[in-house]
């Protein structure tokens, strides 16, 4: 690069920075920030852990109210929920009548979704300890003001999507997995009896070009899961029993393993008590014993599993590429192997879908665009376990794809364009934590 071109790209690099801290402004609500105005207009569970690492750069005081905000709302079982309703608003279906989720503190939903908080909290804490308002000590009050309800929804994972103790975590409805639309839900979501949801109105169709989002066969068996799970008063054990969906899922159960021992290194930190961190030590364990059941010889990756009929997914998809950041270290020359035959099928990397696949839609929201903070979570592991070329290019993906198309809420894989919801908070804020500082 010539330095007159690196002078313009660092000019471009310094507005990005400031345009990134503006849609998190944009789309501060206090104590929260909602994903996008209008599509999200609530606190979204995996976008706020996202944001706050965002805010960290901006604002550490407002990177805790956004944790402490979200933690707030956690169930009495441990559970902390994938939307909180803090105030009413009609631009989003399906809301709190629908989800019929009296539970918390507050109007939610009935399920959760991806648990990457406690690993936030860490890199905001044990990576990179600010001197600021309080410091290390003032930090290390706070996490301890929190660790509780995080080793409570921790447990809850296991507990209730991992009753049998297989050591991977199943999913009670796509939303959980928070890659809502994959084609891995497909098949066990097919046979789901949607006649009894009566007529609705969806509003996102309304908001974005209806081509990026779900079909609406999609979202009837959506809307049939939460009917069944409000039926159930959102009983854990009548949910794991009976409901028709109930598939492993690769993505969850990597990040909670992350989660998990980034909660025992914050335990550790802490001097928490020897049984207190043994128990997590345990759940860990049971974790990495459980893993290599994802490994899907006939695919070469690891996939989902549908526990109702014992079957796994045909096809990997990004969160296969999780493994390196869950610590699973077995599988990743194979991995790299398929990342590097997917890299073949588009210049941006990853794909949330393969894109190899008959089913990749390169502009339909998880069935193949490209999620900034997933490719946070593949890069991060990659360069752990001395991947680090990978990484690089994942990471310069990322940023090529932003500085093509700003802040919106995913990226088309195969022209970087965007996809789905503009003025996106975890774009923006992953812009802010990790692509700001290359
Ligand atoms: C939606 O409504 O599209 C959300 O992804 C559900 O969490």
């Amino acid at each position: 690069m010539s330095s007159v071109e690196e002078v313009d790209l660092a000019h471009r690099i310094a507005v990005m920075g400031q345009r990134a801290k503006r849609v998190l402004e944009d789309n501060d609500r206090g104590s929260y920030t909602v994903p996008t105005a209008k599509l999200y207009p609530f606190q979204w569970n995996w976008d706020s852990a996202f944001v706050a690492l965002g805010w960290a750069e901006v604002d550490r005081e407002r990177a805790w109210l956004e944790i402490e905000t979200l933690l707030s709302a956690q169930w009495p079982s441990g559970m902390v929920p994938h939307i909180v309703f803090w105030t009413r608003e009609d631009t989003y279906f399906p809301g709190p009548d629908t989800w019929r989720a009296e539970h918390g503190p507050q109007p939610s939903s009935g399920i959760s979704q991806p648990p990457v908080l406690a690993s936030v909290l860490r890199q905001l804490t044990l990576e990179h300890p600010h001197s600021s308002d309080g410091g290390v000590a003032g930090d290390k009050a706070r996490v301890a003001a929190v660790f509780d309800a995080l080793n409570r929804w921790h447990q809850w994972w296991h507990t209730a999507r991992d009753p049998k103790g297989l050591g991977v975590i199943a999913i009670s409805h796509p939303w959980e997995s928070g890659r809502d639309n994959l084609p891995d839900w497909d098949i066990p979501a097919a046979a789901i009896d949607a006649s009894g949801i009566g007529p609705y109105e969806r509003r996102d169709t309304e908001l974005v070009d209806a081509s990026m989002r779900p079909h609406k066969h999609d979202y009837d068996r959506y809307l049939a899961l939460v009917k069944f799970g409000a039926d159930q008063g959102w009983d854990d054990a009548a949910i794991a029993a009976g409901n028709e969906f109930w598939v492993v899922d690769p993505g969850i159960t990597a990040i909670l393993l992350r989660a998990e021992r980034d909660l025992l290194k914050l335990g550790l930190w802490l001097g928490r008590d020897a049984d207190e961190l043994a128990s997590i030590s345990l759940r860990i364990e049971r974790m990495e014993g459980g893993y290599d059941r994802m490994w899907n010889p006939e695919a070469g990756t690891y996939t989902s599993i549908d526990l109702r009929s014992g079957d796994y997914a045909s096809t990997g998809t990004s969160a296969s590429f999780l493994a390196a950041y869950a610590g699973v270290t077995e599988r990743t020359s194979a991995l790299v192997d398929e990342l590097s035959a997917w890299s073949e099928h588009c210049p941006f990397l990853v794909p949330s879908f393969d894109p190899r696949d008959s089913r990749f839609e390169p502009n339909r929201y998880w069935r193949g665009p490209v999620w900034a903070m997933v490719n946070y979570m593949i890069s991060t592991g990659l360069a752990e376990v001395g991947e680090g070329e990978w990484a690089d290019r994942i990471r310069l993906s990322t940023r090529e794809m932003m500085l093509q198309s700003g802040f919106p809420e995913s990226f088309s894989p195969t022209t970087g364009e965007s996809v789905g919801g503009l003025h996106f908070a975890w774009t923006a804020a992953i812009w802010l934590s990790w692509l700001n500082r290359m």
